[in-house]
């Protein structure tokens, strides 16, 4: 049966999926407040949501998700949380896995308890956590890698876990905490583990809007490797609607696979780009590849579709990477901005950076 929720906790909304979450809830919900809790660290950009930071429906909180405090006072407040906040790019967990392990293991912790304790606190205590619902937003790296001589195997959600790089080993940890509270304190979770996304408000170190952005710069394009890895491309806003989707009508308990069946080599994804861009194979640097580079992800989201009717709408290839090449032409002052860091100005002057 379909829920509603009246006010939900946001976490990383100022990122890249959870301000297209953001945009799109609001726009789809009439009746839905939204807090975001986000710290803004270096991938948290308050102008990815200027356009509704008047709306009254919509508060921004500048915290961090392990501040137990302020979590439980903003927990206390909602019917959901929708959790997106975490170190995101498997490069930098390479160089530094440090903060990956604080924020989406410690910080994933502290919210479910937040949630655990003040949920059931402010309950009857029959039914500690009816009506109230934690998901959480993950990848599908935490199920390893898949060989590229057998493209009918893919992800489903009964594959076993084996994450490999230190980003995918701390989601997987808090895909478990989640799937642990659920089971032992009775807490209504969902998970979903969703491929790579694509689309506005992307941070230009992730691989389309980096190539895109280095090419209207002038600059060459650093390919990893031989370029055959392969990536599941989905547009952020189908993903953001799967999220919506399993939030209002996910069973308790239940993982949700969310993917474009969309794969595409490196290569062919950069020539695309490049034909698009009205440049050729020189531009491509060939660099050193990724210390444990993932060969293959491919997600069936069968389950999804089948049970909750999800699909997605805006993902068609190559129109959707076109559209979106577009907005980071339309856009040039926002990843400017990005790229030099000036928009860390911008936002310093409101609230103090995380
Ligand atoms: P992002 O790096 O663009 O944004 C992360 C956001 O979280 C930022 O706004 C950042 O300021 C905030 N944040 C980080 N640490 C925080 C903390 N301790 N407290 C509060 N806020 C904090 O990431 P994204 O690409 O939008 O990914 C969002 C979620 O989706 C992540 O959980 C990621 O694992 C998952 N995911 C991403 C993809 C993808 O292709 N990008 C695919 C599948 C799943
Ligand atoms: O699969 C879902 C995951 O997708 C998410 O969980 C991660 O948060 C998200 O960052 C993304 O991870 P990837 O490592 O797949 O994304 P990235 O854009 O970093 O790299 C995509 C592919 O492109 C990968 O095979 C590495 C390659 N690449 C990447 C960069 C940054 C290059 O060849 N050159 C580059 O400069």
């Amino acid at each position: 049966m379909s829920r509603t929720y009246s006010h939900i906790l946001v976490t990383g909304g100022s990122g890249f999926i959870g301000s297209n979450f953001i945009r799109f809830a609001l726009e789809q919900r009439s009746d839905m407040r939204i807090t975001n809790l986000d710290a803004l660290t270096y991938a948290g950009n308050p102008e990815n949501l200027s356009d509704i930071e008047s709306d009254e429906r919509y508060t921004f909180v500048h915290g961090n998700i392990g501040d137990d405090k302020l979590v439980r006072e903003l927990v206390a407040n909602v019917d959901a949380v929708v959790h997106f906040a975490a170190e995101s790019h498997v490069d930098r967990s390479i160089l530094d896995s440090k903060p990956f392990l604080e924020t989406n293991v410690m910080g994933t912790q502290c919210l479910l308890d937040a949630c655990r304790h003040v949920w059931s606190e402010n309950s009857d205590g029959k039914a500690p956590f009816a009506a109230k619902r934690f998901h959480h937003v993950s990848t599908d790296e935490v199920y390893g890698s898949l060989p590229l001589d057998q493209p009918e195997v893919m992800f489903t959600e009964d594959t076993p876990y084996d994450p490999r790089s230190p980003y995918a080993a701390s989601k997987a940890a808090s895909d478990m905490l989640v799937r642990a509270y659920e089971h032992t304190f009775g807490m209504d979770c969902t998970i979903t583990n969703c491929s790579n996304n694509f689309g506005p408000y992307h941070f230009p170190e992730k691989v389309i809007p980096l190539f895109v952005t280095n090419l209207m710069e002038g600059e060459k394009v650093p390919l990893y490797g031989d370029g055959l890895n392969v990536r599941d491309w989905l547009h952020v806003v189908d993903h953001a609607e799967a999220v919506l989707t399993v939030l209002e009508n996910g069973k308790t308990g239940e993982t949700y696979n969310v993917g474009g069946n969309n794969e595409r080599s490196n290569l062919e994804l950069t020539n695309s780009i490049l034909s698009i861009m009205g440049f050729g194979e020189e531009k491509i640097r060939y660099v050193e590849d990724r210390a444990g580079h993932d060969r293959r992800y491919a997600i069936d989201a069968t389950k999804i579709k089948r049970e909750l009717g999800w699909q997605p709408t805006r993902s068609a290839w190559p129109a959707a990477l076109e559209e979106t090449v577009q907005w980071y032409r339309d856009h040039e002052d926002w990843w400017k901005r990005v790229k030099s860091g000036a928009y860390r100005e911008y936002y310093a002057k409101q609230y103090k950076a995380g």
